[in-house]
């Protein structure tokens, strides 16, 4: 176990015959009213089962998208029910309201083995306030709390935050354990070289990670289009492509930072280029000091996959999050698959290998690489604030071990 690991899981429980109540990320894509991907649930299962194993009574809340206090019906957990009740093959009542008469009848209801879903926690606005009373009233659903939404551990919620204050014991469940042991030993211990990958649009959002990062990385590859506002900072001409002006004197910091710790900072030398970012005109490979100004970069080009390639080849450790390119556009996604494909091998020849994020992880089970991947995240922005350093809420609310 990870030194970075010392809260009290499951394993500490007595669960049997009692309410747990346990925090599960269920903020999955819907598609025309049923679940699009059920990676999250499914991460979830080895907890929910062990539970279930154990003959306790299992309540299950979550939010879901971010309706901001008010019902929607457009983000109503019912197609998740139905989901997990394939999955679990056993059938999963509903409450209609996360708190109230109905869902704590349904709660005492629940027998040994049995599992209650409750409705969207963010169909209350008392749910991201935080509100003590609110906690309170989640609390009194359950006899002890289990914590396993690491994805929304960097969220100080009613829900992962202020009912571990209230409902004792307060622990981890198994996915988030994994999780925050994978990311610990990887920024604590790592086998090195370690090699971090950045992709997405926007430097703004991935700074801090940036900074963190070139204190522990011996690599970092950049890709996405955040890389323009590093060519801009390099004094090149990126035409129409994706870049945050105001961002382009941090971007010059970051590779002097960069060059003053020795890290080797790879921007890609070439880059797909087209006039429309949504696939509808052609594309053609351009180097990365020759963009024409109609066009913007919209993935990165093959010689980059072969330099990427050799900066992969010796690591040890991997971290990558975020896409290469507009992944979410076919013609534009060959970049992505292409890292999630170099970091497969890398870790056939035995690096960790740790991806996080939306789009990194999509492209991974499209390639059909999941299994050969040390550790798949369900966590982007808890995972991203992680790596930065932070100190998640939902995490240090949790018990510690003695
Ligand atoms: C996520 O999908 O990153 C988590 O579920 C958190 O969602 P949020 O960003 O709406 O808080």
């Amino acid at each position: 176990m990870s030194a970075s690991f010392r809260k009290k899981t499951v394993r500490d429980l007595e669960p049997a015959g009692r309410r747990v109540l346990m925090r599960v990320d269920f903020n999955v894509p819907l598609k025309q009213g049923e679940v699009g991907d059920d990676t999250r649930i499914v991460a979830t299962l080895p907890t929910i089962r062990y539970l279930l194993e154990k003959r306790a009574r299992v309540i299950l809340m979550s939010h879901l998208g971010r309706p901001d206090g008010k019902v929607e019906p457009k983000y109503s957990l019912r197609p998740v029910a139905t989901r997990l009740e394939r999955l679990l093959r056993t059938p999963i009542p509903f409450a209609d309201d996360c708190v109230g008469a109905d869902a704590e009848r349904l709660a005492r209801g629940l027998e040994d083995g049995g599992v209650l879903l409750l409705e969207n926690l963010r169909f209350h606005a008392e749910e991201e306030a935080n509100d003590p009373a609110f906690a309170k009233r989640l609390a009194a659903l359950g006899e002890c709390y289990v914590n396993d939404a690491f994805g929304t551990a960097h969220r100080a919620h009613a829900s992962t935050e202020g009912v571990a204050h209230i409902l004792k014991p307060a622990v981890a469940g198994f996915l988030m354990q994994r999780e925050l042991e994978y990311l610990g030993q990887a920024l604590e211990q790592p086998q090195r070289p370690l090699v971090a990958i950045l992709g997405g649009a926007k430097i703004s959002g991935k700074i801090d990670v940036i900074r963190a990062m070139l204190g522990k990385v011996d690599r970092l590859l950049i890709g996405g289009a955040m890389m323009f506002t590093f060519l801009r900072a390099q004094g090149r001409a990126t035409g129409k492509s994706l870049v945050e002006p105001d961002r382009i004197d941090m971007a010059r910091d970051v590779l002097d930072a960069a060059e003053q710790k020795g890290v080797r900072l790879a921007l890609p030398a070439d880059t797909l280029v087209s006039t429309a970012a949504d696939g509808s005109a052609p594309a053609r490979v351009a180097a990365r000091d020759a963009i024409e100004e109609n066009e913007m970069g919209v993935d990165i080009g093959p010689e980059t996959v072969r330099r990427f390639a050799d900066e992969l080849k010796d690591a040890r450790t991997i971290l990558w999050n975020g896409p290469m390119g507009i992944f979410e556009v076919e013609a534009f996604a060959s970049g992505t698959r292409e890292v999630a494909r170099l970091v497969a091998e890398a870790t056939g020849r035995g690096a960790v290998s740790v991806v996080g994020g939306g789009d990194s992880v999509a492209a991974v089970q499209q390639s059909g690489l999941a299994e050969r991947i040390t550790h798949l995240s369900t966590g982007g922005g808890a995972a991203l604030e992680l790596l930065e350093g932070r100190t998640l809420p939902g995490v240090a609310a949790l018990d510690d071990r003695p």
